[in-house]
């Protein structure tokens, strides 16, 4: 085998010759907007938190973005691991984003809400692309969403506890 056969089979991990793993590349992009637009509203409620509880919510905010943030570069990396580019431009976070950019939230309540909802997006598009590479075989990226998802169902168990919904 040359070096350029190895090379090719090392980035084709999902063995399909259709546009699948296309398909699969753009869903992942698309989550990784919706993360990055995400991590960067709970940065905001982090700093412009304001009243009784902003040290309590502004540490826990801390705590998701972070979280985020690993899971954001997963993401990327997961891309980049299958053959595609990882997107990495606000512009087009911003058009391919279901989160919209949240601006001058001072209130925890209403951050907490906007993260719980948030959060719900996040599973909503990870057990699609979960679906999706479970089809393919893929199960790098299945595990990778199955990890993110259970871990944000228990967030939105706590959130939402935090809420009183
Ligand atoms: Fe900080």
């Amino acid at each position: 085998m040359s070096i350029v056969e190895i090379k090719s089979s090392a980035t084709t991990l999902v063995d399909v010759e259709d546009n699948s793993t296309e398909s699969l590349s753009d869903k992942l992009n698309v989550l990784l907007a919706n993360y990055s637009i995400f991590h960067q509203n709970v940065r905001g409620y982090h700093w412009n938190l304001r009243g009784a509880n902003f040290f309590e919510l502004h540490e826990k905010f801390e705590k998701l973005y972070e979280r985020l943030y690993t899971k954001m570069d997963e993401i990327a990396e997961r891309i980049l691991t299958i053959g595609y580019q990882a997107d990495h431009n606000f512009s087009t976070y911003i058009s391919e984003s279901l989160i919209d950019e949240k601006i001058n939230v001072s209130d925890g309540i209403v951050a907490s809400k906007d993260i719980l909802s948030s959060l719900k997006v996040l599973i909503t598009l990870q057990k699609d692309i979960l679906y999706y590479a479970d089809e393919l075989g893929d199960e790098g990226t299945y595990h990778l969403m199955s990890d993110a998802i259970k871990e944000q169902e228990k967030l939105v168990w706590m959130y939402s506890a935090y809420l009183g919904k």
